[in-house]
């Protein structure tokens, strides 16, 4: 299928959170082009104090299920993706505000927008067991696990956009 050539609020409307995906594996134009899109975020100081993990979820489902409990939609996509921040590697403001995490929010929101792009769905998620995550993915102890999405083709439709009207987010000063 192939997408055609949207603007970028076009772009940011059409992504919804997928919960529930084909079995069709992804291409790997498509995930180079995604991974490609989360290298090129910008980050506080050009630190890129994170790491992302792509996971096959085949053969896995049950030990990875085991990270978010009872969604089955979580380990349902071909690809699961974990993106870890470094804190000890990111940039600090002189109060001590860490901004590793808003460095991995940006960057995984390119992928998930590349992702949409390409026609594949994700979800954010940010329900999960640390603990269990690290251990299953291995992960060493300097790593933070900030959220996962499956990444895969789409097999539910988006449902309704909720947001709060511009004037109760935006004030203009
Ligand atoms: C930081 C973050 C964490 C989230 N964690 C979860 C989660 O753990 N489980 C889930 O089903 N959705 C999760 N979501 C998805 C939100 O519920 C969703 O983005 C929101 O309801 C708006 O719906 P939409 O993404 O379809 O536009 C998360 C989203 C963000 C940005």
């Amino acid at each position: 299928m192939v997408v055609g050539l949207m603007d970028f609020l076009e772009l940011a409307k059409k992504r919804y959170s997928v919960r529930g995906y084909k079995p069709q594996e992804v291409e790997k134009e498509k995930l180079d082009y995604v991974l490609e899109a989360f290298r090129m975020a910008p980050t506080a100081c050009n630190l890129q104090p994170f790491k992302l993990f792509v996971i096959k979820t085949k053969g896995k489902e049950k030990a990875l299920g085991e990270i978010c409990g009872s969604w089955k939609w979580f380990t349902e996509a071909p690809l699961l993706l974990c993106v870890c921040a470094l804190p000890k590697k990111a940039w600090s403001r002189a109060d001590g505000k860490n901004y590793s995490d808003v460095d991995c929010a940006i960057a995984f929101d390119h992928l998930v927008l590349a992702a949409t792009e390409k026609g594949l769905g994700t979800c954010w998620v940010a329900k999960f067991n640390v603990a269990k995550a690290k251990e299953l993915l291995g992960i060493k102890n300097d790593f933070e696990p900030i959220a996962f999405t499956p990444l895969g083709y789409p097999k539910v439709e988006a449902g309704r956009k909720i947001r709060k009207p511009v004037e109760e987010l935006v004030e203009f000063l």
